[in-house]
């Protein structure tokens, strides 16, 4: 199946897939691990911030908070939200993240539903970023959608896990099932990556 662009089809899409993203509690869809985490006065990384709802929600909960999306539509819809400015927002893509000039900057990474958009060599070249970012002691939090029908999205790298391990993060996978809102067969996965 041809993939097609992704940054384009965010940008287009942004009016209908905010809507979407709107729809869902940031407590309720990561009820898995958000309880376990004291936001105060974390430096959290939020990368494919979307709608801004994940961002905000850490924000409100006393997090130092930094949004990254690849899409200006998205950040523009999520600043707009953010009417007493608590977040840093950044356009700019995974793997590079250019934007990031401190290693070793975050707390807490953030890369929810946001994986499954880069190809298994792109998640490798992400995780290794994403882990120069994170503080000692930091977590990165990342799901991950299986669908075979969706024209954007890639399978997990097979040496994903392993790489991982390999940079020294416990690896937590938490079987996230099958998505109830979907037509057709969708299964989540969460990983708890720990330093
Ligand atoms: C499915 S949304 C996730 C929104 C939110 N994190 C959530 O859990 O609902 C994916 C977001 O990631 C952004 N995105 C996808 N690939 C990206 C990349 N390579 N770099 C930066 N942002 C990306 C999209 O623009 C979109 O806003």
């Amino acid at each position: 199946m041809n993939k097609i662009n992704p940054n384009s089809y965010f940008e287009n899409n942004y009016r209908s897939l905010v809507k979407r993203y709107n729809c869902y509690d940031t407590e309720d869809i990561h009820k898995s691990w958000i309880s376990n985490v004291n936001f105060q006065g974390l430096k959290v990384l939020d990368v494919g911030s979307g709608s801004g709802r994940d961002a905000l929600y850490y924000a409100s909960q006393g997090a130092e908070v930094t949004a990254i999306d690849f899409s200006s539509n998205m950040i523009s819809y999520a600043k707009a939200k953010d009417y007493f400015n608590k977040i840093n927002w950044i356009e700019d893509e995974l793997p590079n993240l250019a934007s990031q000039e401190h290693s070793s900057n975050f707390d807490l990474i953030a890369a929810t539903a946001i994986l499954m958009f880069l190809s298994p060599e792109e998640q490798i070249l992400a995780l290794k970023r994403l882990f120069e970012l994170l503080c000692a002691n930091g977590k990165i939090i990342m799901t991950f959608k299986e669908d075979l029908e969706d024209n954007l999205a890639y399978k997990l790298s097979p040496v994903f896990i392993d790489t991982a391990k390999s940079l020294g993060f416990e690896v937590k996978v938490v079987d996230g099932g099958v998505d109830k809102n979907s037509s057709h067969n969708v299964y989540w996965t969460l990983f708890i990556l720990s330093l």
